[in-house]
């Protein structure tokens, strides 16, 4: 297993590409076992849950070929329906084949994804939208089995809680299902409005995707497509506090700003400094960064995905804050790594309260969750001395050539075995 080796202290300055966004392309590789014809994808990262997810369409029998940051998805047949225990206990998102599977297939079986490390993450309301149109829905033996033997048919779908994944899951289901299928209070995340992109280039009629009632007009065959993956936002916001938390002053190449409106409001309020740019975004850090309350919501609100590393920033502030966290219990496990580090950071329930210091210190860290460990490594870029971040396999699953990014950018940052 990797470590990486931080030594804190230097201003990041220059300009780092932003890759395409992780979140909007598990999903776009699970719609490639919609159609017999290929879905074509670029501005694909390369990362470890990319590979997971190739390894999964791979194994329901479509052809993967990768190019550089392309993907090319074939499922000329379905070879086989069900999600093996060995992938999705990797990866969670491996639920998003389950929608695709029973609409072009009839039947899936995918391995119940189970707990992790930021809560219990239920898939009821993936079951309960797919259950609205017509499937039979069974849980045995860790896997949950869905039939839909007469076809599955259009339907409204009230979410009681816009979820992304089932949001995802019931869009591509309801693509290449009879009829017209409603759901209601869908997530409105960008990667969402990505997603029906791709389907309607496909051939689906959707409308409404990015507000919360989307409208789809499922239809018996869906063709292959070409399509550009959006930028990654909760990437490039990680990179915008990294050049607010070392006082630098980072070009995000390629990052799209009005898909990071609350990130980049935080940051302002912050004390830093950003500009839009025609492809990209810029941001200067201030010396002196000043206390921000933030809650977490769906989209448009404050990500989850991004308050672990606001909190890296809020331990630097000359005040206090208090960020609260609405998506995910149990969502805080960054907090006794970045107190090691000299943050003073107290936690009642779902919210933390932070008390700035004037400097953190290296030390040896690791974190159990992706966004967790990179809020551990915004730290360890500012810190004093050198920290040691353990278990980067969690970083390797969404931050693609993370070390290399940052050392064009002036960290002092190297991946040495353990
Ligand atoms: C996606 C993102 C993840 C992000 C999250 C929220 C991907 C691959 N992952 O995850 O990075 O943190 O959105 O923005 O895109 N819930 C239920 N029942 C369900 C489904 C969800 O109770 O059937 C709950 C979850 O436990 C969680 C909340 O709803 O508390 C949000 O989950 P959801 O929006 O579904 O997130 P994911 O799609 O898993």
């Amino acid at each position: 297993m990797d470590k990486l080796v931080i030594q804190g202290g230097r201003p990041l300055k220059g300009e780092v590409g932003i890759s395409g966004a992780k979140n909007a392309t598990l999903p776009l590789m699970a719609a490639a076992l919609l159609t017999d014809e290929p879905l074509v994808l670029s501005n694909v990262p390369a990362l470890a849950d990319i590979r997971s997810m190739a390894g999964l369409v791979g194994h329901h029998g479509a052809r993967v070929d990768t190019t550089g940051h392309g993907l090319a998805l074939h499922a000329q047949n379905i070879a086989d329906t069900t999600a093996p225990y060995d992938i999705v206990r990797k990866m969670r998102a491996s639920i998003l084949v389950l929608g695709p599977l029973l609409a072009r297939a009839g039947h899936a079986r995918v391995s119940l994804p189970g707990g992790c490390a930021i809560g219990n993450r239920p898939i009821d309301l993936h079951l309960k939208g797919l259950k609205a149109l017509g499937a039979e829905i069974e849980l045995a033996e860790g896997y949950v089995e869905a039939r839909a033997n007469g076809g599955l048919e259009g339907a409204v779908v009230p979410l009681p809680f816009a979820s992304v994944g089932a949001t995802e899951n019931l869009m591509m289901a309801a693509s290449l299902t009879r009829g017209t299928t409603v759901i209601e209070n869908a997530a409105r995340e960008p990667e969402i409005s990505d997603l029906a992109a791709c389907l309607a280039a496909m051939g689906a009629g959707i409308s409404g995707a990015g507000t919360e009632r989307i409208e789809i007009e499922g239809r018996d065959t869906l063709s292959g497509a070409r399509h550009r993956v959006i930028a990654d936002r909760i990437e490039a916001g990680s990179y915008a506090v990294a050049a607010a938390i070392t006082g630098g002053d980072l070009i995000l190449a390629g990052a799209e700003p009005e898909t990071m409106r609350a990130t980049i409001a935080a940051l302002e309020e912050a004390g830093a400094e950003t500009s839009e740019l025609p492809a990209g975004l810029h941001v200067r850090g201030d010396s002196a960064t000043r206390g921000v309350d933030i809650t977490t919501q769906p989209y448009p609100g404050f990500p989850t995905d991004m308050q672990a590393q606001l909190m890296a920033l809020m331990a630097l502030s000359d005040s206090a804050s208090v960020i609260t966290e609405t998506i995910f219990e149990n969502r805080f496990m960054h907090v006794s790594e970045l107190a090691r580090m000299g943050a003073d950071i107290t936690v009642t329930g779902a919210s933390a309260t932070i008390r700035g210091v004037r400097a953190l210190t290296g030390a040896a860290v690791m974190a159990t969750d992706l966004r967790a460990s990179m809020s551990l490594v915004l730290a360890g870029l500012a810190a004093e001395g050198e920290t040691v971040i353990h278990r980067v396999y969690h970083l390797d699953r969404g931050y693609e050539r993370l070390e290399e990014k940052l050392r064009g950018v002036g960290a002092d940052i190297a991946r040495a075995k353990e």
